[in-house]
């Protein structure tokens, strides 16, 4: 296979890629799950579910591992947990390797965090914010891109050598 060939099916995958978006919520934000979940959709995404599917009681930890594991293994371009405030799914999220997780109640916050922090999940509280902010959140988010710039991909290096820190003394 030629370089060209190479070339142009890693952009395809790349470009199918970006249109995957995983989401994933305890029970206190299982109803925002399912409205946001619409709007990507609605909005040209492909979206993967990976729960919760009631409103049980469940635990954040356990959607934060599933999102981060997609957005690890590149099955999904970005990420959306929700709980009740966001807190508990942001912290869960940020314990894996590569993910770059916060909570963004406002839109400056959704749009900046991806543009200089290449934020990878977006964590929403549901018993914070309403559905239609949400959705603008959300597409905020969906519509930023990393702005690449020397400063910006310092810093990150500067956060990938904690996290190689924190293995090493694991
Ligand atoms: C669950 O009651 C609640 O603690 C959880 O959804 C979240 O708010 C944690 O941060």
């Amino acid at each position: 296979m030629s370089l060209d060939t190479r070339k142009r099916l890693r952009k395809r995958r790349d470009m199918a890629i970006r249109m995957k978006i995983v989401i994933g919520a305890d029970h206190g934000g299982y109803h925002l799950k399912k409205t946001l979940s619409g709007f990507i959709r609605q909005s040209g995404y492909e979206v993967i579910d990976v729960g919760a599917f009631s409103n049980e009681p469940s635990d954040y930890p356990e959607y934060a591992r599933l999102v981060a594991e997609k957005i690890q293994s590149k099955e999904g371009w970005r990420g959306i947990l929700i709980c009740g405030s966001g807190v508990g799914a942001s912290v869960a999220a940020n314990k894996f390797r590569d993910i770059r997780a916060a909570v963004c109640h406002d839109t400056y916050s959704a749009r900046q965090g991806v543009e200089d922090d290449a934020m990878n999940i977006l964590c929403l509280g549901a018993r914070v914010i309403g559905e239609e902010l949400a959705k603008e959140i959300a597409k905020a988010y969906l519509q930023a891109e990393f702005k690449n710039l020397e400063r910006y991909r310092k810093r990150l290096s500067m956060i990938k050598e904690f996290e190689r820190q924190w293995t090493r003394k694991d």
